[in-house]
């Protein structure tokens, strides 16, 4: 595997390799890598030539009273993980590089920036869209790989993708679990074992949710109840937001269809989780 540091030098690799025919497959992350992540880029490696996968804390996405500092860092693990999962490229820019002093072009896509977690993220996903498209400019990947773990972060960047005539081709891949439910984030390691045992309340509430649809429940306020009920039984436990969605347009449903999103955030003492489904 080869570290890159350098636009222009990622840029020039990328180059090189769509010179050869080769399709180049793009899992970008922040980093503090888990089975979650390396699922994204054992996929590349299936499915493309090259696989070059970024590690960059953006602090585009961050509010400044959000926890871009305290944001989880191990660089020289996350390396061996991806060298292990396959990476031909791990591409590493520095912050001055992507965003220089004078900084000013930022990417919104209005509306659905604006739901579920763009409620009291507002700046989120300008932020994460304006770091991928950059990180697409640079890469210019066939394929990108994303987490439906980040449900609403898909479906943005692939209506960006659309709205801008990207030539590049999203995929996005189940959430990874831990044995008990947990959907695994970098953020789970900041819990002690009782915030951890609590944070189990997230998956827990959906699958009771998906019982309740499958046993033919459509009221959407019925099974938000549920859902709602089972959150607020665990006291170290806050909703931030318990919604289902049309995945079109992220509005909330009255009458639940095949196919629409249930997603949550909650915060578990100071760290937010956000854990989702898809209607089956
Ligand atoms: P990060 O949170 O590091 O996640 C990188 C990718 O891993 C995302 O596509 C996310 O959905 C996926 N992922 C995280 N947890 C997962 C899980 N349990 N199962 C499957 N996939 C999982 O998402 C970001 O970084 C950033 O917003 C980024 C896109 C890199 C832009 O800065």
């Amino acid at each position: 595997m080869k570290i890159i540091k350098d636009v222009q030098a990622m840029k020039q690799i990328s180059a090189s390799e769509k010179s050869q025919g080769n399709k180049i497959g793009f899992v970008p992350t922040m980093g503090f890598l888990h089975a979650g992540h390396l699922s994204l880029v054992r996929e590349s490696v299936c499915q493309t030539d090259c696989t070059v996968s970024s590690v960059f804390v953006n602090s585009a996405q961050f509010a400044p009273h959000e926890d871009f500092e305290d944001y989880p860092r191990d660089l020289q693990k996350d390396l061996d993980l991806l060298e292990e999962a396959g990476t031909d490229y791990a591409f590493i820019p520095k912050a001055k590089q992507m965003y220089p002093d004078g900084y000013k072009t930022y990417i919104e896509v209005h509306e659905l920036q604006e739901r579920l977690c763009g409620q009291t993220r507002p700046h989120f996903f300008q932020g994460v869209c304006t770091v991928v498209l950059k990180l697409f400019n640079i890469v210019a990947p066939d394929l990108a790989f994303f987490g439906q773990k980040d449900a609403q972060q898909s479906i943005i960047l692939k209506r960006m993708v659309r709205d801008l005539d990207l030539d590049v081709q999203i995929e996005v891949l189940p959430i990874i679990r831990d044995k008990d439910g947990l959907a695994l984030s970098s953020r789970n390691f900041c819990f002690n074992k009782r915030q951890r045992q609590a944070a189990l309340c997230l998956s827990r509430s959906l699958r009771l949710a998906q019982k309740k649809i499958t046993a033919g429940e459509i009221d959407a306020a019925q099974v938000l109840q549920t859902i709602r009920a089972e959150i607020e039984a665990e006291p170290q436990a806050r909703i931030d937001y318990a919604e289902i969605v049309d995945t079109n347009d992220l509005l909330p449903r009255e009458t639940i269809h095949k196919g629409d999103l249930i997603a949550l955030a909650v915060f578990i003492g100071k760290v937010r989780l956000i854990d989702n489904l898809i209607v089956d």
